[in-house]
């Protein structure tokens, strides 16, 4: 008796971690659709079940941006730029908290959907292409991240996608950023049945100055977008909107791209964002450890923040979730998605009430920092 209890909670417990692993698809004929290194770019993907075998979350990776073309040499060497070294299972940390979580204590709404983990290669958030391998020091490498995202759900559709009845388009930093700059183009290729929303995570980079007055950030994005010829990538109604100046770049940048999309999108992230005080402002502090010039700059960005995310803020129809907590991506975290609070609600419980059109708020924003008392 005992040993047969013991049996089932061993096999219980192990169904635990077996059944419910991620594991890795290689696109199988990638054709143009190839990581920095030349590699086939991939995805790993955690199955539906129950009421959830028909919808699906596409998480895309983030990990910021190779700079130039000797910096995205050294990325062709490493993960985020070559799927040689990508381990048949998912690392734990990827798939198993906050939204993509398959527990129901830990994510109610969304438990039993597809998860899928998009890995990130091209170091331009899924958005560039040129043609010809690009020569650097004697290697080729290749910029070709919208071929990869188109490519990632071709893949997805021929294993199961085509008969989605939701998809959710989600992702964190650079990954949120392409959440942004992809959610139409990815919504022109599911089933034009399919319920779709974006939620776009930490990826509301914004043009702010830092702390010398330099909108080097800018610099940054435009010459990022040049390298890897993003125009034909990004979101096609603001290339057209922005057709004639000087400013496509512009089209990488989710405040200048926000009012061109038209898929219903929920924004959640951070006014105190920390990766855009760090490399954006530059500043070299993080309260409590600044000093009061620096929390000057500190309190200058967070109200440029509030500026640049207007059309989030005062979008009737889109949702969003901004607190004043110093965080960069917050949907992967239990904590973050169902812990930390603004006005009350939680990530988890305001995304739900927007998404299902339940009552209650579905586009919230923090009082100023420190306020929160939930961080
Ligand atoms: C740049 O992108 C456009 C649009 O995708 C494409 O037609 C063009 O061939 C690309 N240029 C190069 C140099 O690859």
């Amino acid at each position: 008796m005992f040993l047969i209890a013991y049996g089932l909670a061993l096999s219980f417990f192990l169904c635990i971690i077996e059944c419910r692993d991620a594991n890795l698809v290689l696109v199988e004929n990638p054709r143009e659709a190839l990581c920095l290194d030349g590699s086939p770019p991939g995805y790993y993907i955690r199955k539906g079940f129950g009421s959830g075998v028909n919808k699906w979350i596409l998480h895309l990776q983030g990990g910021g941006w190779c700079y130039d073309k000797d910096d995205c040499l050294k990325w062709s060497k490493t993960d985020l730029g070559s799927s040689k070294n990508w381990p048949q299972k998912a690392p734990y940390t990827y798939l198993n908290s906050g939204l993509l979580s398959y527990l129901k204590t830990k994510n109610p709404d969304f438990y039993e959907w597809n998860v899928v983990h998009v890995q990130y290669c091209d170091g331009a958030s899924y958005s560039g292409y040129v043609e010809s391998p690009v020569q650097v020091s004697g290697t080729s490498i290749y910029f070709r991240g919208i071929k990869i995202l188109e490519a990632i759900i071709q893949s997805l559709k021929d294993g199961g996608m085509n008969s989605a009845e939701e998809v959710i388009l989600t992702g964190c930093s650079a990954g949120g950023l392409a959440a942004f700059l992809h959610a139409d183009r990815v919504k022109s290729l599911l089933p034009r049945s399919v319920k779709y929303r974006v939620l776009p995570d930490a990826g509301y980079f914004i043009d702010a100055p830092n702390v010398d007055g330099d909108m080097h950030i800018r610099s940054v994005y435009t010459n990022l977008f040049n390298m890897q010829n993003c125009s034909g990538g990004v979101d096609q109604d603001c290339i057209a909107a922005y057709s004639g100046s000087n400013d496509a770049w512009k089209c990488f940048m989710a405040q200048y791209t926000y009012p061109y999309i038209s898929s219903p999108t929920f924004t959640l992230h951070s006014l105190t964002d920390t990766w855009q005080l760090e490399n954006i402002v530059e500043l070299d502090c993080l309260p409590p450890s600044c000093t009061a010039t620096q929390m000057k700059e500190f309190y200058k960005f967070t109200k440029e923040f509030k500026v640049a995310a207007a059309p989030v803020i005062s979008s009737s129809t889109n949702g969003a979730f901004l607190n004043s907590c110093l965080k960069h991506c917050q949907s992967m975290s239990s904590y973050g998605w169902n812990g930390r609070l603004v006005k009350g609600q939680t990530a988890a419980a305001t995304f739900s009430n927007w998404y299902f059109k339940k009552e209650g708020l579905k586009n919230v924003v923090d009082c100023p920092y420190p306020c929160n008392k939930s961080c």
